[in-house]
């Protein structure tokens, strides 16, 4: 089955053309446009002007991914040909941006008499590591899922496809919401994780401390407005700009902080439903800290840990085509609605 996906649930606007070829999944085109400088600007995600630019992107990038240029009349041909079904982002996501995906998703698959496979987001961020890989060769159900994005911080047990349980997840602030606070009040641009990782690398790292909250409680919650309170306070206090030093030392606390309590809970869920196997999606899971610890622990438990190669770790319409692969639930384009609260139904 060739599939057409496409992915609008935040800021990105993304297509991509793949297939199942036997058991692996083959990802031919991953187009992505990205409106990361205009929300740079703003110091966060204005709804409205992601959705603007989704639906200036959107042709284009679908015709990009399939066709290799901008050509509606050969994407066109493409489509009605080659391609079985169309996979699109549902939820959980900004209502303006999903609506632009989905809609211009059931309006192709209205023109071009296609079946909608409809994806939730957070589940493909785990099926990110399904990307060229054999379905069964290396991933064994079950497994764990941790869900580390902008938005969400969450924890599934993953039995079969299509079988997965909600373990815990975070109470009020998402892993990545924690890195782009602290960024902002460190005066980084958004979005922050990945410059909080890289001055984080050339930090003394003894020097600031900050909390790993709800690390030894007997579930798999978490929080983490609490540590963006504990940075901004430590940062009222010091003088960041005399002291350069100490913006790196913060960026390693927070990312510690953060790691150490991700890597912790992961582990206990592994061990209490008995995997073997984890798997980690979503923007966080780009961090090469989480990456080393969370391998590192899991290896002396004999657990094998997967993450998504790094440019399927952030938003794309790949991960959702593989979701789709795997999953095939054809819907007709009327069934087909985009739903921003869509959560792990
Ligand atoms: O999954 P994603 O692309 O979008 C959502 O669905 O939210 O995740 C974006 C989040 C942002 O908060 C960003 O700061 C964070 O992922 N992120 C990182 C890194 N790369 C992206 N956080 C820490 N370290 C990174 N290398
Ligand atoms: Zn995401």
């Amino acid at each position: 089955m060739k599939l057409l996906a496409i992915e609008s649930s935040c800021d990105e606007t993304s297509a991509s053309v793949l297939e199942k070829v036997g058991d692996v999944i083959k990802v031919y085109t991953n187009i992505t446009a990205t409106s990361v400088d205009l929300h740079a600007k703003t110091g966060g995600i204005i709804p409205e002007n992601a959705a603007r630019m989704q639906v200036k992107y959107i042709l284009p990038v679908i015709a990009r991914a399939l066709s290799g240029d901008e050509d509606w009349e050969k994407a066109t041909l493409i489509l009605k040909n080659d391609i079985d079904a169309i996979a699109v982002t549902y939820g959980p996501g900004l209502i303006g941006s999903l609506l632009v995906g989905v809609e211009t998703a059931r309006t192709l698959a209205y023109t071009f008499d296609k079946p909608i496979i409809p994806v939730n987001h957070l589940i493909a961020h785990i099926y990110a590591n399904f990307i060229q890989k054999n379905e069964y060769h290396e991933i064994r159900f079950p497994f764990v899922g941790l869900i580390v994005s902008g938005g969400h911080t969450d924890l599934l047990i993953f039995r079969d496809h299509g079988d997965y349980e909600w373990l815990g997840g975070t109470r009020d602030d998402a892993a990545g919401e924690a890195f782009d606070k602290i960024g902002r009040v460190l005066g980084l641009s958004y979005p922050a994780g990945p410059e909080i990782e890289k001055l984080a690398s050339g930090a003394n790292k003894t020097d600031v401390k900050f909390s790993s909250p709800l690390i030894r409680e007997d579930n798999f919650d978490f929080s983490f407005s609490g540590l963006k309170t504990e940075a901004a306070r430590f940062i009222e206090k010091h003088d960041i700009v005399k002291h350069k030093t100490l913006v790196a030392e913060i960026c390693y606390a927070t990312q510690k902080s953060i790691v150490d309590v991700l890597v912790r809970k992961t582990i206990k869920a592994a061990e209490k439903y008995n995997c073997r196997t984890v798997l980690v999606g979503g923007g966080v899971s780009a961090n090469q800290s989480l990456r080393e610890n969370l391998i590192t622990k899991c290896k002396d438990l004999g657990i094998a840990v997967f993450f998504p190669e790094k440019m399927y770790s952030t938003d794309n319409a790949a991960m959702i085509g593989t979701y789709a692969l795997l999953n095939p639930i054809n819907k007709n384009w009327k069934a087909v609605v985009a739903n921003p609260e869509l959560y792990f139904a």
